[in-house]
């Protein structure tokens, strides 16, 4: 069996898992809740908390794969984007038990391992095909040509979809990060309010219009009724979510037609959202795609996706070197 150890600490998950030959047979998270009350991720908090915690996930990683270190073939870690501080802890554990076990790293583009959590069940998608990557800090749409081989056809130019929930959760006065909670109250309200949609490229996000119309609404309507958003509470996450999953959705079937694919894939924490997963189905439903959507476990931000890079990169001996540093902005395009 070859076995590798992944390892994710681009922001506030510390996760590890284990990888055997292509298959996560563990995947596990140490979510960090100190954050909660902060209205997003403190990045000192965020790297005090990786340091505490990347130990014991690793070893609960190993015990839940049984196996020990000393089976390991590689070990594969997010080299960027996200916080610095973050990063630096997941990448200098990973070269040093690397360095002790004399084996190799494989550097890993966390955007990209989003990506290749779809690669982790039995039926794969086939190539190319297109995916809609919505995580808290990234809205892009991916051409897939092959693994590891992707091109960004366009992305947000400002706002990620995920910070447009958190942030507009934010105003309502939700705890961080407020996307799943805005999921769960819109199950409860209907869509009532709308939000105009913003005019960017055929296939870029912008989402910043839409917070500032959010925030605009929520002043008007305080300002008549200051008990509006506590009486109308689900009726404005629905709302919220609304506006947010039906443009996601529309940009994702313009690029589908433009590129004429068979295929389309979610992937990012977003695509953990219960309603953007129904539209994603219609729209695979009506046009006859085959639709591809990772486990909730491998949508939010995990180890097991970064093996899955780790794992295509190992079939190719695609090793780093120990030198490397931590990169904030890497891109994979
Ligand atoms: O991919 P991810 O775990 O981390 C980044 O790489 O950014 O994405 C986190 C984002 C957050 O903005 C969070 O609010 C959002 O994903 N999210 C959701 C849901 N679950 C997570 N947004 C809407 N509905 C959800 N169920
Ligand atoms: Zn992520």
């Amino acid at each position: 069996m070859n076995y590798i150890l992944a390892i994710e600490s681009s922001c506030d998950d510390t996760s590890a898992a284990i990888i055997s030959d292509g298959e996560v047979i563990s995947n596990k998270v140490a979510t960090q809740e100190v954050h909660e009350n902060y209205g997003g991720v403190v990045p000192e908090l965020a790297s005090r908390e990786h340091i505490q915690k990347i130990i014991p996930v690793v070893s609960a990683a190993l015990k839940e794969a049984s196996i020990t270190t000393s089976e390991l073939k590689a070990i594969a870690v997010t080299r960027g984007p996200g916080l610095l501080g973050s990063l630096i802890v997941g990448v200098t554990f990973a070269k040093s038990l690397a360095q002790s076990l004399k084996i190799p790293i494989i550097e890993v583009q966390h955007m990209q391992a989003h990506v290749m959590a779809n690669f982790a069940g039995k039926s794969k998608p086939e190539f190319p095909f297109i995916c809609l990557t919505v995580s808290g800090g990234h809205t892009q749409l991916v051409l897939v040509k092959d693994y590891l081989n992707m091109s960004i056809l366009g992305q947000s130019i400002d706002d990620a979809a995920g910070e447009a929930f958190d942030k507009t959760g934010k105003m309502l006065g939700l705890k961080y990060p407020a996307g799943p909670i805005i999921d769960k109250l819109a199950k409860q309200g209907q869509a009532q309010y709308a939000f105009p949609k913003s005019k960017v490229g055929r296939h870029e996000f912008s989402f910043s219009g839409f917070k500032t119309a959010v925030m605009y609404f929520l002043r008007r309507e305080t300002d008549k009724n200051p008990q509006f958003i506590e009486e109308n509470l689900n009726d404005i996450c629905a709302s919220i979510q609304n506006s947010i999953c039906e443009t996601l959705i529309e940009k994702l079937s313009i690029a589908a037609e433009e590129y004429d694919v068979e295929t389309l894939a979610l992937a990012g924490g977003v695509s953990a959202n219960s309603e953007l997963r129904r539209r994603f189905q219609e729209l695979c439903d009506e046009r006859n795609y085959k639709g591809f959507v990772p486990p909730i476990s491998l949508c939010t931000d995990n180890a097991g996706m970064i093996g899955m890079v780790g794992w295509y990169k190992y079939l190719q001996q695609d090793f780093s070197n120990l030198a490397i540093a931590p990169a904030p902005r890497l891109s994979f395009d």
